[in-house]
C-alpha cells in the first residue's frame, strides 16, 4: 500500500508527455515488488530438483547442418539478432557502455557485432536486423556511435529497457524523490538522483521489447526467432545449425525456447545450470541455492553444464507470454551500498529464467567457443593477442596454436582498469605457447615480449618489475630481484 502511494507520488512529478510510459514502467515494477514481498526467501526446495531427463539437452553435434545458400537465406530472413546492451563497463574501470570498449584492432564489441551481421547479410544476400536493448545508462553514448553506421546496409533498431526505482533497505520504499533526473537540478541533486534508478537486469527484455512496439513490427515483417545474447560474449555468433533445428520442427512440436549451454569447468562453477523442477526445465542460479548445497551446486560432476545466455526464442511466443502475463522469472535481490552510504536493494530478473514459461524449451550443449565473454582485462588480453584471429567481425582461436586450450590468465589489481592495462603493455606479448600467466603488483611489459608455458611475475609491495623489450619468458617465475 505505501509503495503504491510512493510510486503514485513519483508518477506525479513526471512531465505529462512521459507520464503514460512511466506509468507502465512503474506498474511492472510494482508487480516485481509484490512478488519480492511474497516470495521472501528465494531459495528453492532442493528436494524437488531433478537432474535433467534424457533429451532435455541436445548435443550440438547431433544438429544437422545446412549447406544450400538459398535455404540458408530463407532461414536467415526469419531471424533477428538482439544484443543485451544495458550494462556499463564499470568492472573494467570504464564509465561508458561496456559495448564501446575496444576489443581488437580498435574495434569495440558493438563494431564487431555490426561487422558480423553485415558480413552474414552480404554472404547470403539477407537482411538480418540487429536490435540493441539499451538502458538509460547506455542509450545516449550508443546512439552517438550508431550515427557513424547510418549509411550502412545493416538495419539497427534500438529500444530502452525499463528504469526502476532503487529501494531503501530498511523502509523498502523508493529513495527517489522525483522522476526526472537532471532538469534544472543542482549538481548535488543530480549525483544523488542518478543513483536512485537502475536497469532491472536482462530479464526485462521481454516486457521492454514488447512495450517498444518493435517486437510486433518485426513479427509483422515475417521474423520468427530472435537470437538474444550478451554483447560482451564474443562467441555469440549466428549459428545456422541451431536456426535450422528451430525452423525444421513440425508444427505440432513447437520449440519456443533454446538455451545454449556448455560444459562446466572448474573456472565457471558460478554459472547458472539447467535442472528439471516440477516437470519443467528451469534455470538454477547460485543465488537460489540454499547455503548447505552450494558446494554440490558448484560440483562439475553433478551439474555438468551452465547457461551461456545465448538464447533463441520464438517471437510470437514472447508476445503471447507478455500478453497473457504468464512470464514468471525469479526475483533477484541485489543489495548495494551507494556512494552516499545509503544501503539499497535492486530487484532484478534474468532473461534465461523465463525458460520455464515457454513450450518445448530445450538446451543445446554447444562447443565452448560459443562462450567467450570478456569480463576482465585478463579476458581482454587473450582476445587482443595472437591467440585469436579476427575474420568478418568474428574472433576465432588461432589455428597455429598447437593445442586447443585457452591459457589461464590472471592479471592483478594494477591491471584491472582498461586504461592501466593498456599502459602497462607497450604492445600485446606473443601468447601463442602460453599455458598459464599470473601477474601481480607493479609490472610493465616492453615491446615484443614472448610468454611461453607457465609464467608467474610477482612484484612485491614497493617493488616494480619492468619486463624488457624482446624478452622471452618460458616457464619462469620472476619475483622481486629473484629470477629463476
Ligand atoms: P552482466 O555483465 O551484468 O552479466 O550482463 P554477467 O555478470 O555475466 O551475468 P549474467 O549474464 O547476468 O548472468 C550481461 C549482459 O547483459 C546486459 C549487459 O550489457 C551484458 O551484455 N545487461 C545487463 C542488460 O542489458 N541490462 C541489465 O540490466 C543488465
Amino acid at each position: 500500500e505505501s509503495m503504491h502511494n510512493e510510486l503514485y507520488k513519483l508518477l506525479n512529478t513526471a512531465k505529462s508527455e512521459r507520464r503514460e510510459h512511466i506509468r507502465a514502467e512503474l506498474d511492472s515494477f510494482e508487480v516485481l515488488y509484490s512478488r519480492f514481498l511474497g516470495e521472501g526467501d528465494t531459495s528453492i526446495n532442493w528436494g524437488k530438483i531433478q537432474l535433467l531427463p534424457f533429451g532435455a539437452v541436445k548435443p550440438y553435434n547431433e544438429l544437422v547442418s545446412e549447406t544450400s545458400p538459398s535455404l540458408i537465406k530463407d532461414m536467415l530472413n526469419k531471424l533477428v539478432v538482439l544484443k543485451l546492451n544495458g550494462g556499463l563497463g564499470t568492472s573494467m574501470g570504464c564509465t561508458g557502455p561496456k559495448s564501446l570498449i575496444c576489443v581488437r584492432n580498435a574495434l569495440t564489441f558493438l563494431d564487431l557485432t555490426i561487422q558480423q551481421i553485415e558480413n552474414l547479410n552480404k554472404t547470403y544476400d539477407t537482411n538480418v536486423p540487429i536490435v540493441l536493448m539499451n538502458s538509460f545508462n547506455t542509450d545516449e553514448d550508443t546512439e552517438k556511435i550508431l550515427r557513424k553506421y547510418a549509411q550502412m546496409k545493416v538495419k539497427i533498431h534500438t529500444f530502452n529497457q525499463s528504469r526502476y526505482p532503487r529501494i531503501n533497505r530498511e523502509s523498502l520504499l523508493p529513495i527517489a524523490k522525483g522522476i526526472e533526473d537532471n532538469e534544472g537540478a543542482m549538481e548535488m541533486y543530480v549525483v544523488m538522483s542518478c543513483s536512485c534508478w537502475y536497469p532491472p537486469g536482462h530479464g526485462d527484455v521481454y516486457q521492454s521489447f514488447y512495450n517498444s512496439g518493435l517486437l510486433k513490427q518485426l513479427i509483422d515483417e515475417g521474423k520468427e526467432y530472435v537470437f538474444v545474447s550478451n554483447i560482451d560474449n564474443l562467441g555469440a555468433t549466428v549459428d545456422i545449425s541451431i536456426l535450422k533445428f528451430l525452423l525444421d520442427q513440425p508444427n505440432s512440436m513447437s520449440r519456443d525456447f533454446v538455451m545454449e549451454v556448455t560444459d562446466k569447468t572448474r573456472a565457471d562453477v558460478k554459472g547458472g545450470t539447467l535442472v528439471e523442477y516440477e516437470g519443467k526445465l528451469r534455470l538454477l542460479e547460485i543465488a537460489q541455492v540454499p547455503k548447505e548445497h552450494v558446494d554440490e551446486f558448484k560440483s562439475v560432476s553433478k551439474f555438468k553444464i551452465f547457461n551461456t545466455n545465448n538464447l533463441w526464442i520464438n517471437m510470437k511466443a514472447i508476445q503471447r507470454v507478455v500478453e497473457e502475463r504468464t512470464l514468471h522469472m525469479e526475483v533477484i535481490v541485489n543489495p548495494k551500498t551507494l556512494d552516499c552510504g545509503l544501503n539499497v536493494l535492486q530487484l532484478e530478473t534474468a532473461v534465461g529464467a523465463a525458460i520455464m514459461n515457454f513450450d518445448g524449451a530445450i538446451g543445446i550443449n554447444v562447443p565452448r567457443k560459443r562462450f567467450r565473454p570478456v569480463k576482465t582485462t585478463s579476458d581482454l588480453l587473450i582476445m587482443m593477442s595472437n591467440l585469436t584471429c579476427l575474420k568478418g567481425g568474428m574472433i576465432d582461436m588461432n589455428t597455429l596454436r598447437s593445442f586447443p586450450s585457452v591459457p589461464l590468465v590472471k592479471l592483478g589489481h594494477c591491471f584491472k582498469k582498461v586504461k592501466d592495462f593498456l599502459e602497462r603493455f607497450a604492445n600485446i606479448p606473443d601468447l601463442l605457447e602460453l599455458d598459464h600467466l599470473t601477474v601481480s603488483g607493479d609490472v610493465t611489459f616492453g615491446r615484443n615480449v614472448t610468454l611461453k608455458g607457465t609464467v608467474i611475475i610477482i612484484a612485491n609491495h614497493g617493488d616494480r618489475i619492468d619486463i624488457p623489450p624482446g624478452a622471452v619468458l618460458e616457464n619462469k617465475i620472476v619475483s622481486g630481484n629473484l629470477r629463476i
